[in-house]
């Protein structure tokens, strides 16, 4: 699908890698409507953009406020042709800590909420809008493309939880393209490594250098424009569709 003219949902869009396809597809010639929470910074992202990117607040674990921002978005932008599911949360805590305390279940069901929940519920609200596009001449009406991370496959100690919503996003992806395909809809997810967003830049730079390790070539961080850039030809190559792409410069996790 032709990304100029498209109009382009991208949740978590005011941080990171979400903001990166933001600014990539309008300098492609998109429109943009980012979702993020209200206190995220997708409202002065948006400004800043300029007139061709909205925002829309939610919180992609709230069903109702998922559907109202997903048509709000719709009808800000004159049309939903692509969806990038890029919001996402990734605490860690070991299932049994040093101190003996024991992995919040409170804390898996949000992970496992935002992360896996809240992609499903955001593609389901946007498939149903995408399906009445007129479709192109590949049959094409709508793309989406998930975010899942390598720690769907590898993950370490302390990300039970964040592993498990990952491993839903990548697994559900080609049921939801089987599913989807008769209403002309794609559905891809990009598995990043390790990328320089604000997600772990909180990190101690002790941290981020032993993360840096991981990358076996190029070595260096994964930038927000390397995953843009994928999440570009995820939506313009029709043939490419259910799968799971890593985005990871060869690497493979240990277990920390
Ligand atoms: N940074 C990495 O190394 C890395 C690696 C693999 C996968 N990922 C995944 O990529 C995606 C983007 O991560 P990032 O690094 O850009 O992180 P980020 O923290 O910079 O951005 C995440 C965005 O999601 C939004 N968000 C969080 N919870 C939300 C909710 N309930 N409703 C709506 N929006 C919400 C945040 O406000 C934020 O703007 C995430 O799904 C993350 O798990 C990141």
């Amino acid at each position: 699908m032709q990304v100029r003219g498209a109009c382009a949902l991208i949740t978590g869009g005011g941080s990171g890698l979400g903001e990166g396809t933001a600014r990539r597809l309008l300098s492609a010639g998109a429109k943009v409507a980012l979702l993020d929470l209200p206190q995220s910074r997708g409202d002065a992202v948006a400004e800043e953009l300029g007139v061709d990117c909205h925002f829309v607040a939610a919180d992609v674990t709230d069903e109702a406020q998922v559907e109202s921002a997903v048509e709000g978005a719709a009808a800000a932008m004159g049309g939903l042709h692509v969806l990038v599911n890029a919001a996402g949360i990734a605490p860690a805590s070991r299932v049994v800590n040093r101190a003996g305390e024991v992995f919040p279940l409170d804390l898996f069901r949000v992970v496992l909420d935002v992360n896996l929940v809240g992609t499903f519920d955001v593609t389901r609200r946007a498939a149903r809008i995408m399906g009445g596009n007129d479709p192109n001449d590949d049959g094409e009406k709508g793309v989406v493309v998930n975010v899942a991370s390598i720690a769907a496959f590898e993950g370490q100690i302390g990300q039970a939880a964040y592993s498990a919503s990952k491993g839903g996003v990548a697994a559900m992806t080609l049921p939801l393209a089987r599913d989807l395909a008769s209403l002309g809809i794609r559905v891809n997810c990009i598995a990043p490594g390790i990328m320089d967003t604000p997600m772990i830049g909180g990190m101690p730079e002790a941290v981020r250098e032993s993360l840096l390790e991981v990358h076996v070539f190029p070595k260096r961080l994964g930038k927000a424009s390397d995953f843009a850039a994928l999440a570009q030809h995820l939506v313009e190559n029709a043939l490419i569709n259910g799968a799971v792409v890593r985005l990871d410069a060869a690497a493979r996790m240990g277990p920390r």
